[in-house]
């Protein structure tokens, strides 16, 4: 039985480069069902305590919650915002990690990260990967993809070579630890 994955760009924006990242790099993944998701379809209200109090927790969230549980692993790629995650996947992500400890799971976890500049989102990517660690992920593989607008198109995906050796060799690892979960 193939493994399926639940992959999205932590971004909201309609022409979010993490987006096409994150739909090209999980079609390099082999022998998974991908499951692309939007995280506009999960708009919230901001998160508030006051919120949460009068009115409980959106069902959103419970999908999003849900999507990971059913999941045998994660890949995602995040917009990095004046150095951290995006208003939109931070919004999800506390409304989410409201509804038990281990919001991970235990998944084995593909982080990525681009931008346009030359640091491709390290900023973000590392925080990332700390917190995902910290709040219940399996083990994590990441990347991050420097300058996206020299380096990916999306008929080829990456085309500077060396990115995409490092690339592959982290989608190989990815595969192991998507094969050995039961
Ligand atoms: C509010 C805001 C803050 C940003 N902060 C950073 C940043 O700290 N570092 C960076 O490399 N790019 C930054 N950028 C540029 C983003 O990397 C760029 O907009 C990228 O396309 C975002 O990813 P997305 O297209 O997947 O949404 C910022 C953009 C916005 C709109």
């Amino acid at each position: 039985m193939p493994k399926n994955i639940l992959a999205f760009g932590a971004s909201n924006s309609s022409k979010s480069i993490n987006k096409r990242l994150a739909k090209w790099a999980s079609s390099q993944i082999e022998n998974v069902e991908v499951n692309l998701i939007d995280l506009n379809d999960f708009e919230m209200a901001i998160y508030s305590m006051d919120r949460e109090e009068n009115s409980g927790i959106p069902d959103k969230a419970k999908r999003f919650r849900e999507l990971i549980n059913s999941s045998d692993g994660l890949l995602i790629s995040f917009a990095e915002h004046n150095g951290g995650f995006s208003t939109a996947f931070k919004n999800v992500f506390d409304w989410a990690s409201r509804l038990g400890k281990d919001l991970w799971d235990n998944k084995p976890t593909m982080l990525m990260a681009t931008s346009p500049g030359k640091r491709g989102g390290m900023s973000v990517l590392n925080s990332a990967v700390s917190r995902f660690n910290f709040m219940g992920a399996g083990e994590i593989i990441s990347f991050s993809l420097p300058l996206f607008n020299n380096n990916f198109n999306d008929q080829n995906g990456i085309i500077n070579q060396e990115l995409l050796s490092l690339f592959n060799d982290q989608c190989r690892a990815f595969e192991k630890l998507l094969s050995a979960k039961s």
